[in-house]
């Protein structure tokens, strides 16, 4: 019986490798998860998404998977993943463990002994090709990694190409095959039965890819997403895994879905379709982008169109509500402008205006305390996305200087400095070295800080927010609609349920800005703000966020 529980949820990301170190080995691990429960449960959160944990040689940080029935030799033991888990569950919080089902690691066994020959059952559970030209030295298509360069890497044993949407290290399975699709389902059902609750779902819009692989339309960066993003067989087969796995669990699954648009959503996620329960757009995260990753500027109108859209998903379909997540730069700065000493208001402002929409909120690690981006040296970048754009661009004249200034706003790097728990030595991270520069912002902004910094603590305001939101059916069911204030720099909208209504008013700039009231909301009373004195039709402040419970 599926009893929905993830509309009345609010989930916190963690990325283990950043998050706590146990044993001093400069990586986090699950024993530094498990000592971080009780400050999970504090936030108010009632789930939990942990990125890979899995055997991984870390190409891509564990979503390149080499063994997925256990767990990765940094990160601890299936002992310390069950006591996690109880943990987690004694707490009242569920975890949702993230399911890299796209490709494996080069060093799976099955692709091991796919790439060992042509005639094995394995050869079939991944993507091979002959190549183009006289000698096949050519890749057999034109479609690029998504981490640039080539999708194709030749293999000196068959003499053919094997296909990886993402790294060499990264080959794709073929999905065509039922006994791949067979192990991906035996694999859920393995950690649904250990009680895990659900699934974030890698790149899962890239699995069937069209016949005979045509090439793809030009494009430098991103080349073939027409031949494979919602691909032929796409529902066919996540209605089966639905069917063989996630359907006899009370599961919640999410799906990554990159290159979705609103108008394609439903197809996705609509209950009737038995498929995902939701998605991950990542249409507003595109605002500031050309073709997803070239920085421009952030306009707020442009993001709340989007926003609004997919406020109005028809009825069957549930959103996700997300500014941040391990592969995204961090939200402050980017969707806020300079912030200068206003921080704490920027932080909670950006927390209001997302979480009071309708859908399941996604905090990530350190956003629960306004964590920022980190300023890197060419050599600090460690992501392979990172260095593989270093390397690529450095091919072309000025291509380093462009590189340079894409990373220092895109780069997923930002994301992924250790958590930052206090102003000590590594920042309380680890007592070793850490695998990852620290942001040295971490001697002011870390959890001790925030926590002692009274009513500017972000913690306790986001705190207060899921106090406010969990079990809020105005805030759950509520219609939405967004206020026309005629200011763009201002995100307003009205939520109604059966004859409660809230307004949420949020200003986006480090300004006083005026916001002319519609009459319907000119009376109403503060239950939630970042100033404590917010008044219906006053001039905004800088960043001033504010929640009305408007009366009849
Ligand atoms: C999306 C993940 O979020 C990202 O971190 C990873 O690099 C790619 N998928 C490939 O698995």
């Amino acid at each position: 019986m599926k009893t929905r529980w993830y509309k009345d949820a609010v989930v916190y990301q963690i990325y283990p490798r950043s998050f706590c170190d146990s044993d001093g080995d400069g990586i986090g691990d699950l024993r530094g998860i498990i000592s971080k429960l009780d400050y999970i449960k504090e936030l108010g959160v009632n789930a939990v998404w942990l990125s890979p944990i899995y055997k991984s040689p870390n190409d891509d940080n564990g979503y390149d998977i080499s063994n997925y029935r256990d767990i990765m030799d940094e990160f601890g033991t299936m002992e310390d993943f069950n006591e996690m888990l109880k943990g987690m569950h004694d707490r009242g919080i569920k975890l949702i463990m993230d399911l890299v089902a796209n490709h494996t690691s080069d060093e799976h066994e099955w692709f091991v002994r796919s790439r060992a020959s042509k005639d094995n059952p394995y050869r079939d559970y991944y993507i091979w090709r002959k190549g183009r030209g006289k000698n096949g030295k050519k890749p057999p298509n034109n479609w690029t990694s998504r981490f640039g360069g080539s999708a194709w890497e030749y293999d000196d044993t068959t003499g053919e190409w094997y296909l990886h949407l993402f790294s060499k290290k990264q080959p794709d399975l073929n999905w065509e095959n039922p006994a791949v699709r067979k192990e991906i389902a035996d694999i859920c059902n393995f950690w649904m039965d250990k009680g895990v609750d659900g699934f974030r779902c890698d790149v899962i819009t890239y699995i069937s890819k069209e016949e005979g692989l045509p090439n793809g339309k030009f494009n430098p960066i991103m080349c073939g997403d027409e031949h494979f993003v919602l691909g032929p067989k796409y529902h066919e087969y996540i209605h089966e895994l639905n069917k063989n796995s996630w359907s006899k669990y009370d599961s919640y699954t999410v799906g990554e879905s990159t290159g979705i648009t609103y108008e394609k959503a439903p197809e996705c996620i609509d209950e009737k379709r038995e498929e995902l329960d939701t998605i991950f757009g990542f249409e507003h995260m595109c605002t500031d982008m050309y073709m997803e990753v070239i920085p421009h500027k952030f306009r707020l109108p442009r993001f709340t169109k989007v926003l609004t859209k997919w406020q109005n998903l028809p009825s069957g379909c549930w959103n996700t509500l997300f500014l941040e997540n391990h592969d995204q730069p961090r939200s402050l700065g980017r969707f806020t402008g300079d912030y200068g000493d206003k921080r704490y208001e920027a932080a909670t402002m950006l927390a209001v205006a997302m979480q009071m929409q309708k859908g399941t909120p996604f905090v990530y690690q350190g956003q629960e305390i306004g964590m920022i981006n980190c300023k890197f040296r060419d050599e600090d970048y460690l992501d392979v996305m990172a260095r593989q754009v270093f390397a690529i661009a450095g091919k072309i004249p000025f291509g380093k200087a462009i590189a340079r200034a894409c990373l220092a706003k895109r780069a997923r790097d930002h994301a992924r400095t250790p958590m930052q728990w206090s102003a000590c030595e590594n920042a309380g991270f680890t007592t070793g070295k850490p695998w990852m520069m620290l942001n040295p912002s971490y001697k002011t902004i870390n959890v001790e800080a925030d926590k002692n910094a009274g009513d500017k603590s972000i913690f306790a305001f986001y705190k207060k927010l899921h106090a406010f939101r969990i079990g809020n059916d105005v805030i759950k069911c509520g219609d939405y609609r967004q206020i026309d204030g005629g200011n763009k720099d201002v995100f307003a909208y009205i939520r109604s349920y059966e004859g409660k209504t809230l307004a949420v008013i949020c200003n986006f700039k480090n300004k006083q800005v005026n916001f002319p009231i519609p009459a319907e909301v000119s009376r109403g009373k503060l239950v939630l703000g970042n100033y404590k004195d917010s008044r219906i039709g006053q001039p905004l402040r800088p960043y001033e966020a504010a929640v009305y419970e408007i009366g009849k």
